[in-house]
Parts: structure tokens; C-alpha cells; sequence
């Protein structure tokens, strides 16, 4: 793969700007573009998806297609205010078998390769906002920040480990919440999807009782 780098003074715009021309591994080639995180600069919770989807491949902005309007809504459930977030993706660019013409194309998901390729900019994201609550969705955002063991069945709906990070020590030091719920995919896959959108939605819960003030 070539090499490429993360720009170390950038700030989020740059880096919106700098992602555009990653070739960290093949997934930019038959795309329309890197989706980049989008949300308040400097917002108290960060909340990392899996990578964009179709729509959000052609918006260029995460969770704006059916997912997205899960996560709203799961949100708006648990309490938790989305205009006060900065959401993004573990990988920048949706990786998708080809579909027939006029059909939406079909998720495929990282491998282990495409996330530690992308991390980087997921790790410049995190060092730029300093957020004080991550919410994981689903199993690839989980081992994009916690491991490759990671395992959403196991792990979702607990404070877990604060990230530790040994390429940014500083940014990552300290500590605050951290939970995994599933992905809101996994909840339009269900054959129960209101039992998974009630567990998406009692995993979200913790965040707001752990944040709440007081
Ligand atoms: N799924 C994700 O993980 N992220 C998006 O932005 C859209 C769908």
C-alpha cells in the first residue's frame, strides 16, 4: 500500500479535507469519497460506527441513511442529545460488493487489515475532540479502539476500559465512559428488531445515567 499520513497540526477540517486523498489501503478505489466524523468540535461524547454506508457514501456524511435513523431514534430514547456529539466511523470508506446498476450496493464488513490502516485517523479525531464519553457501535468500532478481542455480545451495555493507546499516550490519558452497545444495523437485521432496538436503547441508558450531572 502507499504511504500516507495523517497530518499532525491539522484540525478537524483539515483532516476532513486530508482524508480525501488516503490510500491506506484499497477501499478508496471504488468509492465516492471518504466520510469523515461531523458533530461539535469539541463535544463531550464521541460515538464510533462500523463505515459509512450507501447513502452515506454519497452524502458523505455518517448516519444519514436507515442506520442513522435507528441511531436517532435510540438516542432520542435514551436521552441522549445528538446535536451535542461528534459521530464517526472506524473506517472512512464503505467497503461494498458491487451491486447490479441502480441497486444498493451491499455492506461488506473491515477486515482487520482496512481498520488498522484507517485508525490513525480515527486516533487524530479522538486527540482533536478529547471527549469524555465514547459509544461504541458494534463489534468493528470496538476493535478499532479496544482490540481485536473485542466482542459486542459480551462487552455492550457496561462502563468498559477507557481506551489506552500507546501511539498517542497523552491524548488518551486519563479516563471517562466508555460503552458498547450493538450496531443499528444489527437491529434492522433482527428478526425482533423491537427487542434489539429496546437492548440498543437499555445499553444507551448507561451512558446517560453515568454523564448525567450530578
Ligand atoms: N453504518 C455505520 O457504521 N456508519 C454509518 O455512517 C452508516 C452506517
Amino acid at each position: 500500500m502507499e504511504e500516507y499520513h495523517v497530518p499532525e497540526d491539522a484540525d478537524l477540517e483539515q483532516l476532513r479535507v486530508a482524508v480525501q486523498g488516503c490510500r491506506g489501503c484499497e477501499l478508496y478505489k471504488d468509492t465516492t469519497q471518504a466520510v469523515f466524523g461531523v458533530g461539535v468540535a469539541a463535544a463531550r461524547m464521541l460515538v464510533v460506527g462500523e463505515q459509512p454506508g450507501d447513502v452515506e457514501d454519497r452524502q458523505g456524511r455518517p448516519f444519514v441513511g436507515p442506520a442513522g435513523k435507528v441511531l436517532d431514534r435510540a438516542f432520542d430514547a435514551a436521552g441522549l442529545d445528538r446535536a451535542g456529539m461528534y459521530v464517526t466511523n472506524a473506517v472512512k470508506h464503505f467497503k461494498h460488493k458491487p451491486a447490479a446498476a441502480g441497486k444498493r450496493r451491499i455492506h461488506q464488513t473491515p477486515d482487520r487489515t482496512e481498520i488498522v490502516a484507517c485508525r490513525p485517523w480515527l486516533l487524530a479525531e479522538f486527540a482533536r475532540v478529547r471527549p469524555s464519553t465514547v459509544v461504541v457501535l458494534g463489534a468493528t468500532a470496538g476493535k478499532a479502539l479496544l482490540g481485536p478481542s473485542f466482542r459486542v455480545t459480551r462487552e455492550h451495555g457496561k462502563a468498559l476500559p477507557w481506551p489506552d493507546c500507546a501511539e498517542r499516550p497523552e491524548e488518551f490519558a486519563g479516563a471517562g465512559v466508555l460503552v458498547a452497545t450493538i450496531h443499528p444495523s444489527a437491529v434492522l437485521r433482527a428478526d425482533d428488531r423491537e427487542a434489539a432496538f429496546a437492548g440498543m436503547v437499555e445499553d444507551l441508558k448507561v451512558v446517560s445515567s453515568a454523564t448525567a450531572p450530578g
